[in-house]
């Protein structure tokens, strides 16, 4: 709801405030927070007493007059506020100030119109500001929707000199109180790391300046008071739709405001606005929670389920995939790939996605891309004989594209060499992964793409798309905003009219993990790497930002082509349920007990698909040193406690599960999951009556065939007992096999679930 009273503007949604008035022609930030009324405004601004020495005043009749002091929601350069600015201009060539007042207000039951994504169903409150002398306006755009507010900014060039955009920022948004900033940085097979920095008078910056909004950088940030928890303290969180070169700053003034600027990046950006043009900055998205990191999640997850993601895919099961990848490469024929559909339909899985290597010359990653016609020698009946074939086998079928990109030895280079993007100077850009990017700011390539893509996908049953992007640029340079909107362009002309399909999106694994490809894509490949002790950091770190129906997470081979590190099947598949689940090895390697876990694996998720996918999602830890992830409906609880190096004798470990009713009663049950006998190695010949080789013959037979069940444990009791802490079954320690204990090795987990059962419900 937008309320605007006695001039104070108030934003309101389901548990936040947001509120700002107009003092002296100035937009002045009063609010963001927990939820209080339009009459509180008075109450909430700052008080500047008689003002500070030494200040540049904007009215010389009080040292008040002074805008470095206050909080604002907009700031130019040239009247006194000399905290970071949101925005630089420059006119024939000179840095200009700019000193932007308020001119008029509107509600709009629609956002202005777009090239950029943005957030679905909001209303808007479009606040006017106009610099006379500069003949600039800029329109603050604020969005309110149910767990979030949104921001943006639109510059008009209302002057009749050309205008440079050095620098423009979405949001400028300033917060009381003291700060620990939250960034989740990394690289290839390392996304995701959560560093915490205090936030002090240095500025700190994060920002993305590859093009893409990397995996060295995610937008999605968070400012928590530092004593916040999981479940208590003050957490904000932001973000932005955006999947290109990005920058976020934060610093605290002498005064004790946090001004926090996010938007495109600054590095490159000279962006020319002729007389009656305009510039829009990408959507931010903000978010208050007084109930910790989990509050704050919780917020976001609900946001991008529902104000995010595409209508038709919202609360839409994702399927089960399997995927080419790991398990093939590029090393396959026809009647290999319907061989590896045949198992993994039996097992259970439901689209098969074949991966990159079916196009063109493209039979490693040195030649091939652009040229998207079918590699008839590798599938003979085409995709639509293939596509066909799996259809039977009652699986979907889906196909990699990675469009952007351009091999030099591809018959779209050799015919068109001046597609891909150069410098300034002509210079030919570097290679990386043996490819060029394409120019998308030129029509011409943007044309090619939409029609050779969409007539692939006109020409097979296709209903799911996996758009890879496997490299950067040197020669984006200040073309980088350019290239983005050129790739949303194509986006928009090759999906919005075949929705049925489900686009996944990837950028060597979560190089692109942001709002603005989810916008597209409802699920992204979360990262190349699928060692599932990785994949806890990583979808532990993306479930602060996202929920886990956008994780792509599949089941690999072990050991791991990213680490070399072996781990166990039923942990593999355990980690792969709190997200998109999908197998990504050859099936037909694995023995037969591993493929009965398989079975096993994507039976259960289907049947906890909605809780492990939509569920409320939190985060916690086991007093026995494990990571516990937590997925909640209204029916049901699944919870999963995973560990990492197996300790020699590991102490007792209760299982805490919150969110349940302390009066009702529930039913826990571990998933019923599979060891190898292999995994006891020579230790067999202590615990059966006959001495047999553990390499020998009849091992092998029973280690393909026998069944060992692994920590099975089930108990009933009340919802106070579950928040209090339940003692699971014990981990393996040194003695014997046990079918009710854990018996885990390194890595090893377990997957619970808890259901309310009716009072005379005897168990
Ligand atoms: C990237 C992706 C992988 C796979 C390969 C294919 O690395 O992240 O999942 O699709 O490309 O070349």
């Amino acid at each position: 709801m937008i309320t605007v009273n006695n001039g104070v503007f108030h934003l309101q949604n389901e548990e936040n405030s947001y509120l700002f008035r107009i003092m002296d022609g100035y937009p002045e930030h009063l609010h963001f927070g927990g939820r209080v009324e339009s009459g509180d405004a008075e109450a909430l601004a700052p008080i500047p007493g008689c003002g500070w020495g030494g200040s540049t005043l904007y009215d010389e009749r009080s040292n008040a007059c002074c805008l470095d002091i206050f909080p604002l929601e907009w700031s130019g350069s040239g009247r006194g506020d000399y905290r970071e600015s949101p925005v630089e201009l420059s006119v024939e060539g000179e840095p200009v100030t700019t000193d932007f007042r308020f001119s008029g207000w509107e509600i709009l039951k629609e956002p202005p119109a777009s090239e950029l994504p943005i957030s679905r169903g909001q209303e808007i409150l479009a606040l006017r500001l106009l610099d006379r002398e500069a003949g600039l306006r800029l329109t603050l755009c604020y969005g309110v929707l149910p767990t979030v507010f949104t921001r943006r900014a639109i510059l008009e060039n209302l002057s009749g000199k050309p205008v440079v955009v050095r620098k423009f920022m979405s949001a400028c948004t300033e917060l009381s109180g003291r700060f620990a900033l939250h960034t989740f940085s990394g690289g290839w097979i390392a996304e995701m790391q959560h560093n915490v920095t205090p936030v002090s008078m240095a500025r700190i910056c994060l920002e993305s300046t590859t093009g893409a909004s990397s995996n060295r950088a995610n937008p999605g940030f968070l400012l928590a008071s530092p004593d916040a928890t999981e479940a208590a303290g003050s957490v904000y969180g932001f973000n932005l739709l955006y999947s290109g070169s990005h920058y976020l700053s934060v610093q605290r003034s002498l005064q004790g405001i946090t001004r926090v600027l996010q938007g495109i990046s600054p590095a490159n950006l000279e962006w020319a606005l002729a007389p009656g043009e305009s510039l829009e900055t990408p959507e931010a998205v903000m978010s208050y929670s007084g109930g910790g990191f989990g509050g704050l999640s919780q917020r976001f997850h609900t946001y991008v389920n529902r104000n995010l993601i595409s209508p038709r895919w919202q609360g839409r099961p994702r399927p089960v995939v399997y995927n080419s990848w790991e398990g093939c490469t590029f090393d396959f024929t026809e009647a290999r790939l319907l061989s590896l559909g045949k198992t993994a339909a039996r097992l259970g899985c439901e689209l098969f996605v074949l991966d990159d290597g079916w196009f063109g010359t493209r039979s490693s990653d040195t030649s091939g891309l652009g040229d998207y016609n079918v590699n008839l020698k590798k599938l003979p009946h085409g995709l639509k004989g293939l596509g066909q074939k799996l259809e039977a086998m009652g699986l979907g079928f889906g196909l990699w594209f990675e469009p952007e990109s351009v091999s030099p030895d591809s018959d779209l280079y050799r015919a068109h060499p001046d597609w891909v993007l150069r410098d300034g100077l002509g210079r030919t850009d570097l290679l990386g992964r043996h490819q060029l990017l394409l120019d998308l700011t030129n029509p011409a390539v943007r044309d090619y793409i939409v029609q050779s893509v969409g007539a692939i996908l006109d020409s097979a049953p296709i209903s799911y798309v996996k758009w890879d992007m496997n490299r950067h640029s040197c020669a984006l340079g200040g073309r980088q905003h350019a290239y983005i909107l050129g790739l949303y362009d194509i986006l928009h002309r090759i999906f919005d009219s075949r929705p049925e399909i489900l686009l996944e999106s990837c950028s060597s694994g979560g190089n692109r993990f942001d709002c603005g490809m989810l916008y597209f894509s409802p699920q992204i490949w979360c990262s190349d790497d699928t060692d599932p002790a990785e994949r806890l950091r990583i979808q532990t770190s993306l479930s602060y930002l996202y929920p886990p129906s956008t994780f792509g997470a599949h089941v690999s081979a072990s050991p791991h082509a990213q680490t070399l590190r072996s781990t166990p099947l039923s942990t593999r598949g355990n980690v792969s349920f709190f997200g998109c689940l999908g197998y990504e090895l050859d099936l037909h390697e694995l023995l037969r007990v591993e493929q009965a876990e398989v079975q096993a694996q994507i039976a259960f998720y289907k049947a906890h698909r909605r809780t492990l996918q939509y569920g409320r999602f939190s985060r916690g830890e086991t007093d026995g040193g494990g990571i516990l992830w937590q997925a909640q409906t209204e029916e049901e609880t699944v919870a999963g406690v995973f560990h990492g190096l197996q300790p020699a004798a590991p102490g007792y470990e209760r299982l805490t599960v919150s969110g349940l009713d302390s009066q009702k009663r529930y039913r826990m049950e571990s998933r019923p999951q599979l060891l190898r006998v292999g995994d006891f190695g020579s230790l067999l010949r202590h615990v059966l009556p006959v001495k047999l080789n553990p390499h020998g013959f009849a091992i092998s037979a029973a280690d393909s065939r026998y069944k060992m069940y692994d920590g099975a444990q089930a108990l009933t009791a009340s919802g106070g007992a579950f928040a209090q802490g339940i003692p699971l079954a014990p981990r393996f320690s040194g003695t014997a096999y046990d079918p009710q204990s854990r018996t885990q090795s390194d890595f090893g987990s377990n997957v619970y679930t808890i259901k309310e059962v009716s009072p005379d419900e005897k168990h």
